[in-house]
């Protein structure tokens, strides 16, 4: 075979292997490989065949003829970033341009395109799609709180179209992610499916977030003055650093090594050429901006050989599978144990005991198995017919597998007390100690604690006079708890740190919340119907444990918005809620939420009895939330509907 021949057989296979992992990635969000051994493969093909026309290809995020959506043209190509591994590689981009560069993590997240109209109105919201075309996702994306609903005009550059877009990545905090992390793989995942629901409210219940890198219509001299008029608009922009050129590897090396400490994945650091002239002469190519480039991090993937999996009940009554792995060092740490999420993920994965697998410890945090890469001819793995905990019958509800005596089951009982003492802080109080003291029969449900004696402690193994002193100690510590620690601590699901805060801030106080609807909860923005649901039953069903808890702890009165605490009593607004609606003619709506709050009042979510005032603003489009505060005032409820400019008589203005 001649060597003409069999390059050409190279590059076919290349190409057709490069295809297929882009699709396991990116439409069945299961691959096979690294996105270092991935990035590998198009290199090799770079170097092979510089002019495939797969070089330039942006690959879609779903499968073609598949979307619900309606398309959205690009008002230019959404492009993707070039990517290097290496010093040298990032020198050789640098030298090709002058001035300074700005650093930022890589969040890996979902790109989308935002549009504000003339006055600076969110008029459409669209994923990347093939870089040409994408989705319209403009409702879905309003439930984003991040996402500004309206930004301040700005100059246009030159003779546009009077609209402005801001380019940017939605993605999922990790806080955020670990209330998901046993139904769901990774956080990028999550989001990208999160932002295509049919429904907004099943977005907005994600708590998604988003920042900005890019803001087109807009003439700048430099990226980093882009940045700061991102800001400048409200627009939550990721942390951004102007940097020397002799210092880049030194800005890389420090991302790299605090990467753990950021609430998002990150997969590396994105260097731009800071003068906006520099990246214009540059261009770009049919995938990438040449004055921009990825200078990833590596070896937090390994290959290993999944050897049995255990079954962990957890407070819930869930039994999770867990995987026991050859030891595989990922990111510096030897990986044994990985969560399999859940019964159907697992099923999913075709796990098999011996099969070989990909491992991935994803922004440094959280190891994941990401697929199969060999089945193998192990045996399949089958939920166990009954609770490993307590022997009673298992059934499969969805994709989880459930131990049909929760309430009574050893391991969920534990598991509730473990997080009573987690959410509140009590210290010395250790997963073996809390197990010990359930099963003597000393502690049986949170409000135990309270009565907890140093005798019992005594008969401990291994407990001395000294520690046991100081546990009740910090029992008695903690006999005073705020709502919202209160609420997330009794362990409902769905009643996390994030809802836990604003039903602390809508309705205040537990005589209120006993009686709350789902309805009402669900007119909360960011509140849905499912987490409506599971609150209402959840607070009846707990009720016995919040009365027996009552006895011993204090609530102090209720918590105000960030920034309202006690000194806020002389002000003019001291608790009184406000909501805006429609779009705001003098103002931003977040200026407008600081005046509020300045003056000792509170910014509310969504339209409840709790509501004092209204406000419409003067530019017109107030919708749904109008109607319903008439609806509550024709039954009598208290709140006032008043216009923007009333409204900025009240605050002085
Ligand atoms: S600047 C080409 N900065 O990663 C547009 N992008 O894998 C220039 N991304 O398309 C983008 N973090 O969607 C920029 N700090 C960051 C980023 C970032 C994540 C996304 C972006 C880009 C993709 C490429």
């Amino acid at each position: 075979m001649g060597k003409r021949e069999k390059s050409a057989i190279t590059v076919a296979a290349l190409e057709k292997a490069i295809r297929r992992h882009n699709r396991l990635y990116f439409e069945k969000q299961s691959p096979e490989i690294s996105d270092y051994a991935f990035d590998r493969l198009v290199e090799q093909l770079r170097r092979l065949r510089p002019d495939s026309p797969l070089l330039s290809e942006i690959p879609s995020e779903s499968a073609p003829g598949t979307s619900r959506f309606a398309e959205v043209r690009h008002t230019s190509p959404m492009l993707s970033l070039d990517k290097c591994y290496r010093e040298e590689d990032l020198n050789d981009w640098m030298d090709k341009f002058e001035g300074e560069v700005v650093a930022s993590p890589k969040v890996d997240g979902c790109a989308v395109e935002l549009r504000y109209d003339r006055e600076g109105k969110l008029i459409l919201a669209a994923t990347r799609g093939d870089g040409v075309a994408g989705e319209e996702i403009t409702e879905n994306a309003r439930m984003i709180q991040d996402i500004p609903q309206k930004i301040s005009p700005l100059p246009l550059a030159g003779e546009g179209l009077g609209v402005r877009e801001i380019r940017g990545e939605i993605y999922m905090r990790l806080s955020v992610f670990k209330n998901f992390k046993d139904s769901f793989a990774n956080p990028r995942n999550l989001a990208a499916g999160a932002i295509k629901q049919k429904d907004p409210k099943k977005t907005g219940e994600y708590q998604l977030s988003f920042f900005g890198y890019d803001l087109l219509g807009v003439p700048f001299k430099t990226e980093w003055e882009k940045m700061q008029t991102l800001r400048s608009l409200a627009v939550p922009v990721v942390e951004i650093k102007k940097v020397p050129r002799e210092k880049r590897q030194e800005v890389y090396d420090d991302f790299l090594g605090h990467r753990g400490s950021f609430d998002f994945e990150t997969d590396g650091v994105v260097f731009k050429a800071d003068r906006i002239e520099e990246q214009k002469r540059l261009g770009n190519t049919a995938h990438h901006p040449r004055y921009a480039i990825a200078y990833k991090f590596q070896g937090d993937s390994g290959k290993t050989v999944l050897k049995d999996v255990e079954w962990s009940v957890a407070r819930t009554g869930v039994i999770t599978p867990v995987g026991i792995v050859e030891p595989v060092e990922l990111s510096g740490a030897t990986v044994t144990r990985v969560s399999l999420h859940n019964y159907g993920l697992m099923k999913q994965k075709g796990v098999r005991i011996g099969a070989k697998v990909l491992m991935i410890r994803r922004g440094g945090v959280i190891p994941n198995l990401e697929s199969v890469i060999e089945a193998g001819r192990g045996s399949v793995v089958e939920a166990p017919k009954r609770c490993p905990s307590c022997g009673a019958p298992t059934e499969i509800r969805d994709d989880f597998l459930h131990c049909t005596n929760a309430k009574n089951c050893s391991q969920t009982k534990v598991g509730e007390l473990k997080h009573f003492v987690q959410v509140t802080e009590i210290e010395g109080f250790g997963d073996k100690l809390i197990e010990r003291l359930y099963e003597n029969g000393f502690v049986q449900d949170p409000a135990d604690f309270y009565l907890l004696t140093k005798e019992q402690l005594l008969e401990i193994e291994r407990m001395g006079e000294v520690l046991a002193t100081k546990l009740i100690g910090n029992i008695q510590a903690k006999r005073e708890l705020p709502l919202d620690l209160f609420l997330r601590a009794l362990g409902i699901r769905e009643l996390a740190k994030h809802t836990s805060k604003i039903l602390t801030k809508e309705f205040g106080g537990l005589t209120r919340l006993f009686k709350v609807t789902e309805e009402e909860l669900s007119a909360i923005h960011t509140v849905g119907e499912v987490i409506a649901k599971e609150v209402v039953a959840g607070l009846k069903k707990k009720r016995p444990l919040i009365e027996k808890l009552l006895k011993h702890v204090r609530i102090p009165s209720p918590l105000r918005g960030e920034g309202q605490g006690e000194g806020d009593r002389g002000k003019p607004f001291h608790g009184k809620k406000f909501l805006f609606t429609g779009s705001l003619l003098s103002m931003e709506r977040r200026e407008a939420e600081k005046r509020v709050e300045e003056k000792g009042g509170w910014v509310a979510s969504g339209v409840t009895q709790e509501l004092d005032y209204l406000v419409v603003g003067d530019g017109g489009g107030a919708g749904s939330k109008l109607e319903k505060a008439k609806k509550l005032q024709a039954k009598g409820g208290k709140v006032k509907i008043i216009s923007e400019k009333e409204w900025k008589e009240m605050v002085g203005l």
